[in-house]
């Protein structure tokens, strides 16, 4: 959450500042602001609301000219998101300003302090108090740097700082610690950014920085050295993906475009992972195998979709390798003080790597000397990097705030490090685990036959645009998927929306099944688990009978659900564990369409950020 930008070179910092910002924008959206040195003193211009705000405030009033800036892109945390909350923050005396992401802990204390020597704060926020701090070191050495690490050393929490010196243009000065920060190095010019994409355009070359690093940066060159002031070795990196990944592509929405993508991105995340003989090999698995085979339990931990993603692998985990497994929500993990042993496998799935949450159990978990496994859409974020071994997805930059394409190869990617269980640790048979990865690579075909029949779940999504709730059952691998379609319409629709293990609703939640309430049903295949099919035909017959109007997604060729559904939503079939591929796609679909047809804006939902930062 909030999106960095800085720039060093030869182009008009202001343009360069704000393209990057508006790739960011997801990252945070409710207020912004941008500031460079001209004149020798800090030009700050800031607005709240969208990146529009400020860009039409900049329209008429125009910045001056200036080859170094940095820009903000704000999830409010510390005080609410007005103007004057808005990044930058200027020092008492209006030499630094300065940018954050994250949230510094120990603010009040360091308030107290600055209040002492007769500081006031004009904003609300625990950013302002880094500004006062880097102007009372930079007043007495001149030397930007420096200041950043005194002060970093006085800080506690998570952050990510940008600064600027009105008596040092040319220069931007960032620190990290728990929060992300990546350089992008050009020709005789440089950029700061939260990720890649802000600088996509203009090089693909790049450094992560570490945790407790600070990178000084001009034009010219980029040092490194940690908070100490030692100098720290850098590892430059190639983006592999471009600019066109993180555009519209055509589409209305990013959110439309990343569903339209999800048959090559589950493809493109099986890709290179199957053998000729169609056994898997995972080399990027860094655990040795002999690890692998004393693993005596899983613990998957995730946030929001991810999380949903995990409860699905759960099944599939257990049912293939026959190895106990939990799922958690990462929030609560580390505070229960949970039992962990180096034998047990903790999986930790990320679309962005850098969850807070998510991170804080990774290293809860390693320090308890558990291995951590890191699922992760992101090369070189920060749980990758944490961890003992990562797999990565390869559903490219996900945009939308709303998870897409990330849950469906998440799920494969689960699945991949399950059959590769299974398959070292011998509970399935070489010819066993070739059928199942057989049925896998089957599944981006059949999630594109699911986008094909798209245009009639949008219609019958703008038919429940009032409603004032929707429920959703499922069984086995579908009440996950039922999780995950409540989920969408909360985020986007902004709905009263509650998924439920169908066997469940008879001991509570039936209560609000009243006439005209929608339920959407999950249905499993009728020749998996057999039996789970008549359950959950019984769960429709129960709530048809308190006046629901039951939404049914069931495969082709299953007519024995037809006479129950009042709305019949067809996906294709294939085996119990694979069919979350393709049920959860008509639900982003509907989730999508309605929160369309009420006029909310899908890919920046209010209130939530596409990767959270603090806990
Ligand atoms: C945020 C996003 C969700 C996402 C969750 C976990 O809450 O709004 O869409 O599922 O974070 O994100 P991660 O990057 O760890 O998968």
């Amino acid at each position: 959450m909030c999106g960095i930008v800085g720039y060093a070179g030869h182009r008009p910092a202001v343009e360069v500042v704000m393209s990057g910002l508006k790739r960011l924008e997801y990252r945070g959206y409710d207020s912004a602001g941008v500031a460079v040195v001209a004149d020798g003193a800090l030009d700050v211009r800031k607005k709240a609301g969208k990146l529009a705000n400020l860009q039409a405030m900049l329209e008429l009033d125009p910045m001056k000219d200036a080859s170094t800036g940095m820009g903000h892109t704000r999830w409010a945390t510390h005080g609410g998101p007005t103007d004057v909350n808005a990044h930058p923050h200027v020092s008492s005396g209006g030499r630094v300003a300065v940018i954050h992401n994250g949230i510094i802990e120990n603010f009040a204390e360091l308030v107290a302090e600055l209040a002492a020597d007769g500081i006031v704060m004009t904003s609300e926020t625990d950013t302002e108090v880094v500004a006062h701090l880097l102007e009372s070191t930079v007043e007495r050495t001149g030397d930007l740097a420096e200041a950043m690490r005194a002060a970093c050393l006085r800080l506690s929490g998570a952050f990510t700082l940008v600064a600027l010196d009105a008596q040092d243009p040319g220069r931007l000065v960032a620190a990290r610690r728990n929060s992300p920060l990546v350089v992008g190095i050009g020709e005789g010019e440089h950029f700061l950014a939260s990720d890649v994409s802000a600088f996509i355009d203009y090089t693909r070359q790049a450094i992560e920085l570490g945790q407790d690093q600070v990178v000084d940066l001009h034009a010219e060159g980029v040092t490194v050295t940690d908070f100490r002031g030692e100098p720290v070795e850098v590892s430059p990196f190639t983006v592999t993906w471009d600019a066109s990944a993180a555009e519209k592509g055509g589409f209305d929405l990013f959110m439309l475009k990343e569903i339209a993508e999800q048959p090559k991105a589950v493809a493109d995340t099986l890709l290179g992972r199957i053998a000729p003989d169609g056994l898997l090999r995972l080399d990027e698995v860094h655990i040795p195998v002999a690890e692998l085979r004393e693993v005596d339990k899983i613990v998957i931990v995730a946030c929001g979709t991810a999380y949903h993603a995990g409860l699905v692998a759960k099944y599939a985990i257990e049912h293939w390798c026959r190895i106990p497994c939990e799922v958690e929500l990462a929030s609560e993990f580390r505070y229960r003080d949970p039992i962990l042993t180096r034998r047990i496998l903790v999986i930790a799935i990320s679309q962005s790597g850098e969850t807070m949450d998510t991170l804080m159990a990774v290293r809860h978990a390693r320090e308890q000397g558990a291995r951590v496994l890191a699922i992760c859409n992101t090369n070189g974020s920060t749980i990758p990097r944490e961890s003992d071994a990562v797999l990565y997805t390869q559903a490219g930059p996900e945009i939308a705030v709303a998870s897409t394409k990330a849950f469906l190869t998440q799920i494969v990617a689960v699945y991949l490090v399950a059959l590769y269980l299974a398959q070292v640790r011998g509970n399935k048979f070489g010819d066993e685990v070739a059928a199942i990865v057989g049925q896998l690579a089957t599944m981006p075909h059949k999630v594109d036959l699911v986008l094909d029949t798209v245009e009639g779940v949008r219609a019958l999504a703008q038919q429940f645009a009032d409603a004032s709730s929707v429920l959703f059952i499922g069984r086995h691998v579908g009440y996950p998927v039922a999780l995950e379609g409540a989920l969408k319409l909360k985020e986007l629709a902004y709905m009263h929306a509650e998924g439920f293990a169908a066997g469940e609703l008879k001991h509570g939640p039936i209560a609000l099944i009243e006439d005209g309430v929608p339920v959407i049903v999950v249905v499993p295949p009728p020749q998996g688990r057999g039996v789970l099919h008549e359950k959950i035909i019984s769960n429709i017959q129960e709530v048809r009978a308190r006046g629901a109007v039951t939404i049914v997604i069931a495969e082709e060729g299953d007519d024995v659900v037809t006479p129950y559904a009042d709305h019949l939503i067809r996906v294709p079939a294939c085996p119990t564990l694979m069919q979350p591929l393709v049920s959860t796609v008509p639900l982003q679909v509907f989730a999508c369409e309605l929160a369309t047809a009420k006029g909310h804006d899908v890919d920046q939902p209010r209130n939530l950020a596409k990767s959270v930062t603090v806990e």
